[in-house]
């Protein structure tokens, strides 16, 4: 039997995208909260006997998660043959450390929960600084799809004589891999982050631009304090406005008006979180990972 997708709420269009890439079912649920603010979910399709993948990116996690969680379990006890899962982001990856007394490392909490109630994970670059590998605090077998091929096909065919920008040290591993791609020139900025909302980046080392467009690659978008001050380093320098690419756009608050403000080309971003600004589309090499790990998997899961 072909697998069945499920469009966990407000992923209905990846969902399409992702069905499109594989010869797949996708299913139907009802789900709503009760009057008294708990989750509602019935499968309507039957799942017995199939693979089951749930797709649902984890941006503003917290209120996601009961539902998926509650569907999960429910495609188990209705005798899904394996229940994977579909997130395109992947929340709680940055608090890799205990970076104050009394702190929790979370990404390795959340890791576990998810890793009870699924047998597979395929996502998108996601937030891989301490820990090194998602199987580190994964415990069910797991594909990363890379953003940077997609990122760099959009830049090569739109953007005269690009730079590449990353705004810290973390942001190297996509600002390489992307320059590398489009063979242009890349730099990295420093970042010092003293609370939530307060980032400061280093100026840039100008040497590598003559008359480049900067290009500013990040993997999150959250507050958009760290691409806000790469901007305003990159204007004080003198150089042009830069387009900023965002791998997970999940602008919170204010962050995508704040960081228009800032002086930017232009703000783009991949489709692993529904945006505005989504022009590079990587549900297809996410169709392809999740076929891979039902492949690798034992039928028993
Ligand atoms: C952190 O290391 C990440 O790569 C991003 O730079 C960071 O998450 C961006 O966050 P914000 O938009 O809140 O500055």
């Amino acid at each position: 039997m072909i697998p069945i997708l499920f469009a966990m709420p407000g992923n209905e269009a990846f969902t399409l995208h992702l069905d499109r890439a594989i010869s797949c079912e996708v299913g139907q649920m009802e789900m709503r909260r009760f009057p008294d603010g708990e989750s509602y979910v019935r499968l309507l399709s039957a799942v017995h006997g199939r693979d089951v993948i749930f797709v649902c990116t984890l941006d503003r996690p917290d209120e996601k998660m009961m539902p998926l969680y509650l569907a999960a379990r429910t495609a188990r006890e209705l005798g899904a043959r394996r229940v994977g899962l579909v997130a395109p982001y992947l929340a709680y990856m940055r608090q890799d450390a205990r970076f104050k007394e009394g702190e929790g490392i979370t990404s390795a909490h959340f890791a576990a929960f998810v890793s009870d109630f699924c047998d597979w994970l395929a996502t998108v670059d996601p937030h891989l600084h301490r820990h090194h590998k998602l199987n580190e605090i994964y415990s069910i077998p797991t594909k990363v799809v890379h953003a940077a091929p997609a990122i760099a096909e959009w830049i090569a065919e739109r953007i005269e004589n690009p730079v590449i920008v990353g705004p810290d040290a973390e942001s190297e591993q996509w600002a390489s891999q992307v320059a590398k791609a489009v063979r242009c020139p890349y730099v990295v900025l420093e970042k010092k982050r003293s609370g939530d909302r307060e980032v400061e980046v280093s100026a840039p080392d100008t040497t590598a631009w003559k008359g480049g467009t900067p290009v500013l690659v990040d993997d999150i978008t959250s507050t958009g304090q760290t691409m806000i001050a790469a901007v305003r380093r990159i204007r004080d320098a003198g150089l042009p406005k830069p387009v900023c690419i965002s791998v997970h756009p999940v602008f919170a608050g204010s962050a995508y008006e704040d960081l228009r403000a800032a002086g930017v080309e232009k703000i783009v971003s991949c489709n692993t979180i529904a945006h505005p600004t989504n022009e590079i589309d990587i549900a297809e090499a996410l169709a392809v990972a999740a076929v891979e790990l039902m492949h690798i998997l034992p039928i028993d899961g």
